[in-house]
C-alpha cells in the first residue's frame, strides 16, 4: 500500500464510526459558507444524506490506482454538470469536508492526514473537471413527454422526445432523469426501450417502487406534455455487431427495457442469430409487454420469447425465477448474454451462468440497484 493510502486509511478510522455527524456538519459547514449551494441539492436531503460524502470518501479510498479509474472519473465530472456542479465549488466541498474531518477526528488529526486528503481529492476533482471541459454535450437536455400509458398497479411506459438537441445513445444504454415539476434535482437512471429512431422518440419502462421518490413521479403523475431533463447516455450493455453468435436475453420485470431496446436494434438488420429472450416476473400481470414481444417473435423468425412467473401456479408457461428458467433451456455454450432487472435476479441468474461455465466475457448486464 502506498504512502497516501495508508494515511488516507488511517485518518478515516478516526471518524469512521461518527459519519452522520461527519456529514451532518459537511453539509452545514458547506451551505453555512456558500447558501446558494442549497439548490444544487435535493429537497430532502433527509432521503441519502451522506450520498455527497459518501461518493467521495470512496473515491479518495481507491486513490491507489487512479489511472485506473480515470474513464469513471472523467463521466463522473461530465455527469455533474447535470446538478449545475461549477469548477469553483469543488474548493468548496473540499475545504468543508477537511473542517469535519478535523472537528470529529479529535487531537489525533495531522498535517499530514490534512495534506493526503487534499492531494487525493484534487487529483481526482482534477480528473472530473478535464472529462466535464472536454464534454461537447449539454448538461442535460429538456425532454417532452409525448404518450404515457399505465400497464398494470405500477408499471408505466412512456414515450419523450428531447427538445433542443439530438440525444445520440446506443440501444441497451440508460440516462439519468429528472422530473422537475414533482421532484427537482433529484436524479434516477432509467433505461431506453428502443434503438434511437428517426422520430428522436425514446420509450421508457418505469416501475413505482414503493415510496419511490422518482419512480413514483414517473409512474402516477406525469402526463404528456410535461418536461423531463435527461442526462447523457451511459452504459456498456450494447450489441456488438460484429459477433456471429447467437443471443440470450435474461429480463426481470422493467429490466426489459434495455433487451427491447436490444431486440429493436437487431429488427434493423439480423438475418443470422437466433435470440431467445427470457421475460421473468412475478406474476402475468407484471408481464407488461409480453403482447408486444409475442408479436415480434411472430414477425422475426430468429426471435423466441419464454415468459415465466415466480408466483402464479395457474400461468400457462414456465414458473419459477427466470435466473432458474435459463438454466432449463440450453446448452448456451456460445452465446452472447444481457442480463437485466433487480439486482437480485441479476445476481441470481450471473450464479446460474456461471454454473453452466458460460465465460463472464459474454456476459453484459445491468443491475437496476446496489449490487
Ligand atoms: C443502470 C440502471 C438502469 C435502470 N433502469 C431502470 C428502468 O429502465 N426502469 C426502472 O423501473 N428502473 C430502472 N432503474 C432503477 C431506477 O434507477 C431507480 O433506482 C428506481 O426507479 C427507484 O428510484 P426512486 O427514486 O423511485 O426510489 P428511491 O426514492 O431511491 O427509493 C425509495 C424507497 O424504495 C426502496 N427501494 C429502492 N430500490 C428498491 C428495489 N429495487 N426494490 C424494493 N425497494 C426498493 C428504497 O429502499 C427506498 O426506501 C435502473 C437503475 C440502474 C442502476
Ligand atoms: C472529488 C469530488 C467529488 C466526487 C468524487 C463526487 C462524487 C459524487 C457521486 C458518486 C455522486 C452520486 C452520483 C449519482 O448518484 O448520480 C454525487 C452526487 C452529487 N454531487 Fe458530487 N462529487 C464530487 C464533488 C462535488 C462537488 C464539488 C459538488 C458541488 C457542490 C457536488 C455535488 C453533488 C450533488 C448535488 C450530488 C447529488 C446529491 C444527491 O442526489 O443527494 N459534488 N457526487
Amino acid at each position: 500500500m502506498g504512502n497516501l493510502s495508508r494515511l488516507l486509511k488511517e485518518s478515516w478510522t478516526l471518524v469512521e464510526e461518527q459519519q452522520d455527524k461527519v456529514a451532518g456538519y459537511f453539509y452545514a459547514r458547506m451551505f453555512l459558507s456558500n447558501p446558494h449551494l442549497r439548490e444544487l441539492f435535493p429537497v430532502h436531503m433527509d432521503v441519502q444524506r451522506a450520498r455527497l460524502l459518501g461518493a467521495i470518501v470512496t473515491a479518495v479510498q481507491t486513490i491507489d490506482d487512479p489511472e485506473r479509474f480515470d474513464e469513471y472519473l472523467r463521466s463522473l465530472g461530465r455527469d455533474h454538470r447535470k446538478f449545475r456542479v461549477e469548477p469553483e465549488h469543488y474548493n468548496v466541498v473540499r475545504d468543508a469536508l477537511l473542517e469535519a474531518f478535523r472537528t470529529f477526528a479529535g487531537e489525533q488529526w495531522s498535517i499530514e492526514y490534512d495534506q493526503a486528503w487534499i492531494d487525493a481529492y484534487d487529483l481526482i476533482a482534477r480528473k472530473m473537471l478535464s472529462g466535464a471541459a472536454d464534454d461537447p454535450n449539454p448538461p442535460f437536455w429538456h425532454a417532452q413527454v409525448i404518450t404515457h400509458e399505465r400497464r398494470s398497479r405500477d408499471i408505466a411506459v412512456f414515450t419523450c422526445r428531447p427538445l433542443q438537441y439530438p440525444l445520440d445513445y446506443r440501444a441497451g444504454q440508460y440516462v439519468s432523469v429528472e422530473v422537475p415539476r414533482y421532484q427537482p434535482r433529484l436524479w434516477r437512471t432509467y433505461s431506453m426501450a428502443n434503438a434511437p429512431n428517426e422520430d428522436n422518440l425514446m420509450e421508457f419502462h418505469v416501475r413505482a417502487l414503493g415510496a419511490g421518490w422518482v419512480s413514483s413521479a414517473l409512474v402516477r403523475r406525469i402526463q404528456p406534455g410535461d418536461l423531463l431533463r435527461l442526462a447523457a447516455p451511459m452504459g456498456s450493455m450494447t450489441l456488438d455487431r460484429k459477433s456471429t453468435r447467437d443471443i440470450v436475453c435474461v429480463a426481470g420485470g422493467t429490466g426489459l427495457a434495455p433487451i427491447k431496446a436490444i431486440i429493436d436494434e437487431l429488427t434493423r438488420y439480423n438475418r443470422t442469430r437466433w435470440v431467445h429472450v427470457f421475460y421473468g416476473a412475478r406474476d402475468r400481470d407484471d408481464l407488461y409487454d409480453l403482447e408486444a414481444l409475442n408479436q415480434l417473435a411472430a414477425h422475426y423468425p430468429w426471435l423466441t420469447i419464454v415468459p415465466a412467473c415466480s408466483d402464479d401456479p395457474g400461468f400457462p408457461g414456465e414458473h419459477g425465477n427466470v435466473s432458474e428458467v435459463v438454466g432449463r433451456y440450453g446448452p448456451w455454450n456460445d452465446h452472447d448474454f444481457f442480463v437485466s432487472g433487480s439486482s437480485q435476479m441479476v445476481k441470481a441468474t450471473l450464479r446460474t451462468l456461471a454454473e453452466l461455465q458460460v465465460p463472464s466475457m459474454r456476459i453484459k448486464y445491468d443491475a437496476f440497484g446496489d449490487s
